[in-house]
């Protein structure tokens, strides 16, 4: 079984406040991994940790050497008046901010993408008035634009309604097997 992550004894704190204790965990290829807790436990913590926007006390995270991560942050706003469509905002993930020529490749890879989380029929709505549903599938296709192998959700399906929760799942549940 490959491993792609390996967690030893890692602690994290914010000065006297310690976060994680002594982690220890293993996570191999194709593994699907949900972390629960609640609010305030170190979720969020361990995964800025993991992607080394924080700095362990001690211990340490190692990742296979071809691990490339998707994340979809667990804050994120968008104003009503955002002037892209949800197909370019999605886009903006090939470059970072701004809006990219795309390559026929990238392009197909866009649609790809799109096609993947239900959003074609809809792609060229406005991505301020979509609603939270949509935009959570939108975010996770921007994720999705490297083509990570290693998926992170941060609470994604905190505000949808049942329905949506579960076609959120479905659709992470289907890329983990197309990934992996
Ligand atoms: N940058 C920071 N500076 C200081 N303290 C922080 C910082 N980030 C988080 N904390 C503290 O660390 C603890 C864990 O926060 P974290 O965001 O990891 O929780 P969480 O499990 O993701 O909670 P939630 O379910 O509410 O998202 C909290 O007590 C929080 O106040
Ligand atoms: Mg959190």
């Amino acid at each position: 079984m490959e491993q792609v992550i390996k967690v030893n004894d890692l602690n994290v704190s914010f000065g006297r406040q310690q976060v994680i204790t002594n982690l220890n965990l293993t996570l191999n290829r194709g593994d699907f991994l949900a972390i629960l807790g609640h609010n305030g436990v170190g979720k969020t913590t361990f995964v800025r940790t993991l992607l080394k926007q924080l700095k362990p006390t001690s211990g340490e995270i190692m990742l296979a050497p071809d691990t490339k991560i998707g994340y979809v942050p667990q804050f994120r706003n968008i104003d009503i008046e955002y002037p892209l469509s949800i197909r370019d905002f999605i886009a903006l993930s090939f470059t970072g901010f701004r809006l990219p020529f795309l390559s026929r490749r990238e392009k197909q890879i866009l649609n790809e993408v799109i096609e993947l989380v239900d959003l074609t029929e809809i792609a060229d709505r406005s991505m301020g008035k979509a609603s939270g549903g949509e935009k959570q599938r939108a975010y996770l296709a921007s994720a999705l634009i490297k083509q990570p192998n290693l998926l992170i959700l941060d609470e994604s399906t905190a505000s949808l309604d049942p329905d949506a929760k579960q076609e959120l799942l479905a659709v992470v549940k289907r890329l983990n097997l197309q990934i992996n």
